[in-house]
């Protein structure tokens, strides 16, 4: 049975908010059920950020006033203070190494030449973590050409991500909304705004889908981490869509 700390805070939850008899032998007999996989809506789930720059500083804010823990961390952290502040109560700062000590869920969010070096220092750590939110992106200006190049002839940002991070639960996700317009369209009135999200592993991808939901976004998933390529700037799935719009131009791609 699986002594994640999600698993252990699961059951903790599960009996608080007095599930049947039935339900919590069923969930004792079976290590993969339901509550096993996903942890209730509600439950805080320690969430780290490896870079805390515009768009790790703007959806760690998000989700530590969503009422998570979250640590910011990126090889700087001592200049953190003000992005911490201003996330609040729930918000910390740390190293790489404590945010992956720290956390159940890491979001990736630095520049996408990074990973490799992260990988090579933190791979077996953030193999246990219940999902890598990979918001990264190759952007040639940033990152080369040469590196974006032999992303795309690998088979572009998912494969190589889960290529730089073996064993890893990733999850692509809002890789291609500006780290200014995040605060103004969670929870929009009306429609929400549509999050593709492509990743391989179930319990991961349900995971994403409830945090995304906590901070006023719908997600849509799109595939697996071989859809992650798609999930990038100026790509047809770039930008802001509805939920329905997602899965219109989803099913064109391929
Ligand atoms: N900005 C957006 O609107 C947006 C939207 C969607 C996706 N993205 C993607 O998100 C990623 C970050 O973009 P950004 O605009 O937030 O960049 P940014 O403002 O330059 O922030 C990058 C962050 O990554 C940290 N960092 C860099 N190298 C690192 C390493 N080796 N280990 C740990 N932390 C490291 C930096 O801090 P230190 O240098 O102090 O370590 C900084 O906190 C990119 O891949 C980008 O494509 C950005």
């Amino acid at each position: 049975m699986s002594t994640s700390p999600i698993a252990v805070f699961r059951r903790r939850d599960v009996l608080r908010i007095g599930l049947s008899g039935a339900a919590l032998l069923a969930l004792a007999a079976s290590p993969l059920g339901a509550f096993a996989q996903t942890p209730p809506a509600g439950t805080p789930l320690k969430i780290a950020t490896i870079g805390a720059g515009r768009e790790g500083g703007a959806l760690g804010t998000l989700f530590a006033k969503a009422g998570h823990p979250v640590m910011f961390s990126s090889r700087h952290p001592e200049q953190l203070k003000d992005l911490v502040d201003a996330a609040g109560p729930n918000a910390k700062a740390g190293s790489v190494d404590e945010a992956v000590q720290f956390a159940d869920v890491v979001l990736l969010i630095v520049p996408y030449g990074a990973i490799e070096q992260i990988g090579k220092e933190h791979g077996p750590a953030l193999a246990k973590k219940a999902l890598v939110m990979d918001v990264s992106n190759p952007i040639p200006q940033r990152d080369g050409e040469e590196l974006v190049k032999s992303v795309n002839e690998q088979g572009g940002a998912g494969i190589v991500t889960q290529k730089w991070l073996p064993g890893a639960k990733i999850v692509r996700a809002f890789n291609a909304i500006g780290s200014g317009q995040l605060a103004g369209l969670a929870h929009r009135q009306g429609e929400p705004v549509g999050v593709p999200i492509a990743g391989d592993d179930k319990n991961a991808l349900a995971i994403a889908e409830r945090l995304i939901k906590e901070i006023g976004f719908e997600p849509v998933a799109v595939g697996g981490v071989a859809m992650g390529k798609f999930l990038v700037p100026r790509t047809p799935l770039g930008g802001v869509h509805t939920p329905d719009e997602i899965k219109q131009i989803a099913a064109t791609l391929k």
